[in-house]
């Protein structure tokens, strides 16, 4: 395999042809829904998680005469979901057997800056790391978990280095509701069963394959049998997914940073963007068999879309009667008046060479400088804006946000209701204020969560000082 730096921009060709592809009905469907496999915890302590992760190169065959080599965690198509407590300690024993260095990121926890794995901090070939962190009271909520290694984690994300992290409460108002788990993510298989390298378009746009898989699965067959919390995560490297299932409602009750204050009015609609979480329940207006569509989304103004997958993601049986959600279901804390704002604009250059191209504030990614100051357990506000043409997904490291308002041509509007998050989506030209507080020292990334983008420097660090 060719990459060392920004694997495989060497001996790129412009876009995809169709003819060099696996065709989509080449792997099977409709198998019903696999849970995520749990990592075991091998702590015998109470409020205790501790667990072994090691990133490999696998071949797994998706469809008979199909072979894929999949760069994963534990071998997991998806990678080993770890579930804790809020309060626990968490260790992570992490082994590197890949041919390049990487390092796991807790995307969305508040974990200390240097157990964070940012590109700082490579785990190298044949090198192990233990990854330590007690998690606060206050952050149950869905996470996930993926490699940040520097200009490499596009790369080793779209080969399947990304898995799931969630954190309960033990005063959690929905305890009783079975859960179901819907991790979304992109494939690329070539004609011969091969994830083919990033191309100049992929790097521009964003890598989109021809498979969007679900739990690691093409168009499952989902069975909901009682009222049901679904976890649902967009792991994709760029793909938005606006998820769609005619016939039912969809009702957020959570997002990235855990669950709302109560359950929102009922939507037709959800756009999940990169990175994103949400929790929900469903509504539907019939029972029996519904199918889980991906609406179109165009999310670059000058092209019709990229890659559309437009077939169903799953069909779902549902056969749940209806039951009531609670009224209330968490009261968010209130981070008061911000004493300081940063400012980061997301903009493009053309012509510049693919290195150049994505910056912030001007600027591409460079370790060796900080790009702005926060202070500890201050309250501060973001205000990020996007000068390009294609939407950006906004990720800040190391804590959860509240969107205070969405700028659109100097009209600002206010988010149809509080929540956590660490990742939201800017369309073009839109600006967004966000809200929030670093409870650790230390150097915090923040980025387009489009790994393209990021791993091509559209990316930039604020140090934590006390
Ligand atoms: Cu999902 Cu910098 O991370
Ligand atoms: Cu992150
Ligand atoms: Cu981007």
């Amino acid at each position: 395999h060719s990459g060392h730096q920004m694997g495989g921009m060497n001996g790129m060709n412009h876009a995809t042809n169709p003819d060099d592809l696996l065709p989509v009905q080449a792997l099977p469907v409709g198998a019903a829904l696999a849970a995520l496999p749990l990592l075991a915890n091998e702590s015998k302590q109470a409020g205790k998680f501790t667990g072994r992760l090691t990133a490999k190169a696998h071949t797994l065959s998706l469809a008979k005469g199909v072979q894929s080599e999949f760069w994963l965690y534990n071998g997991v198509l998806g990678g080993p979901q770890i579930v804790v407590y809020e309060g626990d300690e968490v260790s992570i024993h992490f082994t590197n057997e890949l041919k390049q260095e990487t390092t796991v990121h807790w995307h969305g926890l508040p974990v200390p800056p240097e157990q964070d794995g940012n590109p700082h901090d490579p785990v190298k070939p044949g090198q192990s790391l233990t990854y330590t962190f007690k998690l606060p009271q206050g952050c149950a909520g869905t996470y996930w978990y993926h490699t940040h290694a520097h200009e490499l984690s596009a790369e080793q994300a779209f080969r399947g280095l990304a898995g799931t992290f969630i954190v309960k409460s033990r005063q959690d108002p929905m305890a009783d509701w079975p859960e179901q788990h819907w991790l979304f993510t992109d494939l690329r298989l070539d004609k011969n069963g091969k994830i083919p390298d990033n191309n100049m378009m992929d790097w521009m746009n964003g890598r989109e394959g021809q498979f969007v898989l679900l739990n690691g699965q093409l168009q499952p067959k989902i069975s909901i049998k009682t009222a049901t919390r679904i976890r649902v995560w967009n792991a994709c490297n760029a793909r938005y997914l606006k998820l769609h299932i005619p016939d039912c409602d969809i009702i957020v009750i959570g997002t990235d940073g855990g669950l709302l204050e109560r359950p929102q009015a009922p939507v037709s609609e959800l756009l999940i963007v990169p990175a994103e979480r949400y929790e929900i329940v469903l509504k539907p207006r019939k029972t029996g068999m519904l199918s889980l569509q991906n609406l179109p989304y165009n999310r670059e103004k000058m092209m019709e879309k990229f890659h559309p997958v437009t077939t169903p993601l799953a069909q779902i049986v549902y056969t749940a009667s209806d039951k009531a959600l609670p009224k209330h279901l968490r009261s968010l804390p209130s981070f008061g008046k911000a004493t300081a704002e940063h400012t980061v604009g997301f903009s493009e250059e053309m012509g510049a060479g693919l290195k150049q191209m994505f910056k912030v504030n001007g600027k591409t990614f460079d370790m060796q400088r900080i790009d702005a100051t926060s202070k500890l357990g201050a309250t501060e506000d973001w205000l990020v804006s996007n000068a390009s043409h294609m939407d950006h997904p906004f990720h800040l490291h190391g804590t959860q946000f509240e969107i205070i308002e969405f700028i659109d041509s100097a009209e600002s509007s206010k988010p149809a209701y509080r929540s956590l998050k660490d990742t939201v989506n800017l369309k073009p030209y839109q600006s967004v204020r966000v809200r929030c507080r670093q409870d650790f020292a230390g150097l915090r990334m923040f980025h387009c969560h489009i790994l393209e983008h990021e791993s091509l420097g559209m990316m930039g660090q604020v140090m934590v000082k006390a």
